[in-house]
């Protein structure tokens, strides 16, 4: 005997990414629009929580409902099965429902760790994209790809789980590392840029020296030359960069924070130089 399920599933996941100056401020209102919630996780890491989450609780429980902030140690090597475990945890324990949602605040790390908590935790619950760094902005906070590391890899546990809404609020660039500037704008501009949609606005609302060159590049990237394909992912004429050479790298343990390469610099330091080897030579 056959019985057949039949499922399709048509639904608008469309969500909103905001851009602009002071939007922290904007974020109770903006949770109670985009992602009303009987009670919030914001879960955060050991330097961005006591930068920002506090507040963001602070005004957030204003609205009436439950904020907690659940922060877990900062670090590459944090994005693991245990953290999530941890933080799912602390979210039973506060005996939230599937009517509570999540709010990752800060860079990538958060945001894919978050996120699979958000995937997972009740079987899925909703949630929104804080990022505070320069690669969580333009590109890990956008597409909905979730997860942890495990010791044979990176990323290798997750779920691809689409936010609510992403909040950019260009004044937290302004307590990052300037390591971090450098290597997302590379991380962004190879993955991101051509491909994800809102990253052009990103680098049209915050674009200082160096990297006004490189929006002028992304633009020209991102017009794609006519005849040229589409990809079936809707990425602008398909263009992605290849792993950088940092990407061997990612899998080794605890890489010293002051001598790690950033994801992305490689790309940082390459596109540019690139660009303009390919304006002088005419190609
Ligand atoms: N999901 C995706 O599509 C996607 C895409 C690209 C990268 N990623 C993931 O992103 C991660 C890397 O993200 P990242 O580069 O943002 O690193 P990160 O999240 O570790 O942040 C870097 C450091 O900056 C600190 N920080 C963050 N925001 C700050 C702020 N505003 N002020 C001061 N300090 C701040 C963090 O605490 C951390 O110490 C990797 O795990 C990578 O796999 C995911």
């Amino acid at each position: 005997m056959t019985i057949r399920v039949s499922l399709s599933e048509h639904r608008d996941a469309s969500y909103d990414i905001l851009i602009g100056r002071g939007l922290l401020a904007e974020l109770p209102a903006l949770l109670r629009r985009e992602c009303p919630a009987s009670a919030y996780a914001v879960i955060s890491d050991s330097h961005v929580g006591p930068l920002y989450g506090e507040r963001v609780v602070r005004e957030a429980s204003g609205v009436g409902c439950q904020v907690e902030l659940v922060t877990f140690p900062a670090g590459e090597w944090n994005k693991t099965r245990e953290t999530w475990a941890a933080l799912c945890d602390r979210m039973v324990s506060l005996q939230y429902g599937r009517d509570a949602a999540v709010v990752a605040l800060g860079g990538g790390v958060v945001g894919d760790l978050a996120g699979f908590v958000a995937a997972t935790y009740l079987r899925g619950v909703a949630y929104v994209q804080v990022p505070t760094t320069l690669l969580a902005m333009i590109d890990s906070s956008v597409g909905g790809k979730t997860g942890v590391d495990v010791p044979a890899g990176k990323n290798m546990l997750g779920a691809f789980h689409q936010p609510r809404l992403v909040v950019t609020d260009l004044e937290v660039l302004g307590t990052l590392p300037p390591a971090q500037l450098t290597g997302g704008g590379g991380g962004g501009g190879g993955g991101g840029a051509p491909g994800r949609s809102g990253t052009l606005g990103f680098w049209s609302a915050w674009s200082p020296s160096p990297w006004r060159s490189r929006r002028r590049w992304l633009q020209r990237t991102s017009e794609r030359p006519a005849g040229a394909p589409c990809s079936t992912s809707g990425t602008p004429w398909g263009m992605q960069l290849k792993p950088s050479p940092s990407s061997p790298c990612r899998t080794a343990k605890r890489w010293r924070s002051e001598w790690r390469p950033r994801p992305g610099s490689p790309n940082g330091w390459g596109l540019p130089n690139g660009a303009r080897l390919s304006g002088s030579s005419g190609r």
